[in-house]
């Protein structure tokens, strides 16, 4: 029994949080839409992992449970115009509530991965069905107990690139499938809404094969186990002389053209040559991509630090990197109103029914029978899991950034300040809490390459850098061959 005081006083929070928070987004067939007030929503994303994709220990906290890095992040995200962030791994028994409450007062939705890189938390594409456990599906639903209370909360990735390879395209997209159902039956038992679950697909030669598999509804399961998304990582638009057609970005859209949910960049942003110029960003957002959703950037701090927009000192000061400016000066050029206008053709499609012939890669799965569940997962659905940490939003008090931020001509941004009172999603240009340092007109990319390492430009870059993302595209490119995927 609560007191009726403290039930009026705990009313009255509620509805101040209420009013200052973002709508939920749901799907529309191959749009998310803000569902109140119908307009499509695009992904302006960054990937945020602060520590990088595998720093992780149980007990240790996550990128959303510490508020002052938050506060910071969100400031520089807001001016920038994100308004989606993607986290990797997350505690489910760390407090998420400030960190979640700042990015939702600046406008920013987020995408929670479920899985983590600790044992028993993932689902090991070696061996899918020996770790599709009842302890593995206590884990990923203690992570949406964790964030499903959130409105900013856009979805969840049911996993990420565990199909990388011809040889795991057999036996892992039911084991998907299973967690897909599993998640959605979870979902629609415990949370308060409807949260859409997808998937994070590796740029390998299956992914159109990956994207039938998930998107097609199997007779009778009534949508449970399909995607209401589908991400692709996406590294294959490198340097300042690609284009729609080199980077093989046409090819998706010969094949994504008629998808019945939503398709983004789970991660984009090649790297060969640094600076980058992210010329993709005017083409991933204009009429010739429209059916996509947009995408985000990897990434913003962390390692490896090659990819970072932000440099975070350990004591908490941050540097801005030549490719926020760049990032920012193309994310100025897009028009906001196209990007939120819906396409109303598109948000009446039927989903194709499952069968073999929608697969075109030999060895790929054509088996749409759905993996039964580990004993008791029925149960641990019904009941929730036992004890779990729930969060929920909090007033955002604290607005200015406590560390110092350096911009990238060397100046300090006094006054930092994040903008709160958001109800509708960030986009370039609503909100600026400081002027950039270069403000490029970014269509000459000249701020790409005033850099320190423009030597690296083209395919002896390539050949030089370690990393393995991109770097294949770049060579294809340089044999003047299409990337194909
Ligand atoms: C924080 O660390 C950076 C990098 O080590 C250093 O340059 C900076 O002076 C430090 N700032 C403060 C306020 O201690
Ligand atoms: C609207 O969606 C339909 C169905 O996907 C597509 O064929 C058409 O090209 C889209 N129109 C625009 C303007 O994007």
């Amino acid at each position: 029994m609560i007191a009726p005081t403290r039930f009026l006083a705990a009313l009255l929070a509620l509805t101040s949080y209420v009013s200052a928070s973002l709508n939920p987004i749901e799907v529309k067939e191959q749009e998310f839409v803000d569902s109140k007030t119908g307009d499509r929503f695009v992904l302006l994303g960054v990937a945020y992992q602060p520590g990088g994709q595998s720093a992780v220990s149980a007990g240790s906290g996550d990128p959303l449970s510490d508020s002052k890095a938050c506060l910071r992040d969100a400031a520089l995200m807001q001016s920038l115009g994100v308004n989606t962030i993607r986290v990797y791994n997350v505690d489910p028994t760390a407090n998420h509530d400030e960190c979640v409450s700042i990015f939702d007062s600046v406008g920013i939705y987020i995408i929670i991965d479920v899985n983590s890189p600790l044992y028993g938390q993932y689902l090991n594409r070696a061996a899918p069905a020996s770790s599709y456990t009842i302890g593995y599906l206590q884990h990923i639903f203690s992570v949406v107990d964790a964030f499903m209370n959130y409105p900013n909360v856009l979805g969840f990735f049911s996993g990420n690139e565990i199909i990388n390879a011809e040889s795991n395209g057999e036996s892992c997209p039911p084991y998907i499938r299973a967690v897909q159902r599993d998640l959605k039956q979870y979902i629609a038992k415990n949370a308060p809404r409807t949260i859409p679950v997808g998937y994070s697909a590796a740029d390998v030669s299956s992914v159109f094969d990956q994207w039938a598999y998930l998107q097609c509804n199997i007779a009778g399961d009534n949508d449970i186990s399909r995607s209401d998304f589908f991400g692709l990582n996406d590294y294959e638009w490198c340097g300042d002389a690609s284009s729609y057609t080199i980077s093989g970005y046409n090819v998706l859209i010969e094949n994504f053209g008629s998808t019945t949910i939503p398709v983004f960049f789970s991660e984009y942003g090649c790297i060969v040559p640094l600076p980058r110029y992210f010329d993709e960003v005017t083409t991933l957002y204009g009429p010739q991509m429209r059916v996509m959703s947009g995408g985000l950037v990897y990434q913003w701090s962390g390692a490896p630090t090659d990819y970072d927009l932000v440099s975070v000192n350990s004591n908490g000061s941050a540097n801005l990197l030549p490719d926020y400016d760049t990032l920012s000066s193309k994310f100025n050029m897009l028009s906001v109103s196209e990007l939120t206008s819906q396409n109303s053709s598109a948000t009446s499609l039927t989903p194709p029914t499952c069968n073999a012939n929608l697969i075109t890669t030999s060895g790929f799965s054509t088996d749409f029978n759905v993996p039964d569940q580990p004993s008791g997962a029925s149960s641990l659905i019904s009941n929730g899991v036992s004890g779990a940490n729930k969060g929920s939003l909090v007033s955002v008090s604290a607005t200015s950034v406590p560390y110092p931020v350096y911009q990238t001509n060397g100046a300090a941004l006094s006054s930092l300040t994040i903008q709160t009172g958001a109800t509708a999603a960030n986009y370039p240009g609503a909100v600026k809490n400081f002027a950039s340092a270069s403000g490029g007109s970014g269509s000459s990319g000249s701020s790409g390459s005033s850099g320190s390492s423009s030597s690296s430009h083209g395919a002896a870059g390539a050949a030089a850098t370690p990393f393995v993302k991109g770097a294949g595209a770049v060579a294809a490119a340089a044999l003047g061959v299409v990337a194909l995927l």
